[in-house]
């Protein structure tokens, strides 16, 4: 649900397109790609259009907040074949968020999460699709949200040319409960190797230098 009732949520349409260009370059100001990958406008054209969905959070007139779902997702992003997943499943991403400064720490991303899952998953007859999102090491906020609404990290590699992000699939297994690592958030070559080992990171938690990803194991399927 969203968090703020002085909040207006709505789909948003190619109309809104210099709105979301904007709030994407007021967000995107001082970071760099290697912690949020800079869209162009024809990218964010697209998401508005025939390849994908955006959800946008309204303060009046003024967009405060959106979230993609990407539909048609490139084969250079596709995560399936480096964590083993099936390709005769459809695939879909929630390709980034934005959330303007002053909106900041209210769990508008969260509910950006939550709400494109629902955009994915609402009214799907046959099998439902794999949703993955990627997000940088860096940037613990953003990934807790992930976590926090059920994605699971499965992976740690390069992308959008060359910079090192987690990739995160919407989780339908079953963890094991005991058992956990923790790993600081920037030990990311001994998350590679728990990743490998079959190791999903599974929760945000505070660490004695900063954030901490803990990790678990699928349990034994019964
Ligand atoms: C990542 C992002 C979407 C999080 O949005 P959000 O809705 O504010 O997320 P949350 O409400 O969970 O807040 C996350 C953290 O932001 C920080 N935060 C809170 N208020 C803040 C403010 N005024 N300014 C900056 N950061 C703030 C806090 O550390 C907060 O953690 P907390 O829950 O422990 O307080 C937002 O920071 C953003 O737009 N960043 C730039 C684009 C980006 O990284 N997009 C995601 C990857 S594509």
């Amino acid at each position: 649900m969203p968090p703020d009732d002085d909040l207006i949520w709505r789909p948003l349409g190619a109309a809104d397109l210099d709105r979301v260009e904007a709030l994407h370059r007021a967000v995107m100001a001082g970071l760099g790609p290697e912690v949020v990958k800079p869209e162009t406008r024809d990218f964010l054209a697209d998401m508005l259009g025939p390849r994908g969905r955006m959800v946008g959070v309204f303060a009046g007139e003024a967009l405060v907040a959106y979230g993609v779902l990407q539909h048609h997702v490139p084969a250079s992003d596709d995560p399936r074949a480096a964590i083993g997943l099936p390709f005769d499943v459809p695939l879909m991403k929630l390709a980034g968020a934005s959330v303007a400064l002053a909106y900041r720490g209210r769990g508008l991303q969260r509910a950006l999460i939550a709400a494109r899952v629902r955009l994915a998953l609402d009214g799907v007859a046959g099998t439902p699709p794999i949703l993955f999102a990627t997000s940088a090491p860096a940037n613990s906020a953003s990934w807790g949200n992930l976590l926090a609404e059920g994605f699971a990290i499965r992976a740690i590699k390069p992308y959008y040319g060359g910079h090192l992000r987690y990739v995160m699939v919407r989780n339908t297994e079953r963890m094991e409960q005991e058992g956990h690592m923790l790993l600081d958030a920037s030990a990311t070559q001994e998350q590679a190797a728990l990743l490998a080992a079959g190791w999903r990171g599974v929760a945000l938690r505070d660490g004695p230098s900063g954030p901490s990803l803990a990790f678990a194991r699928p349990a034994a399927k019964p």
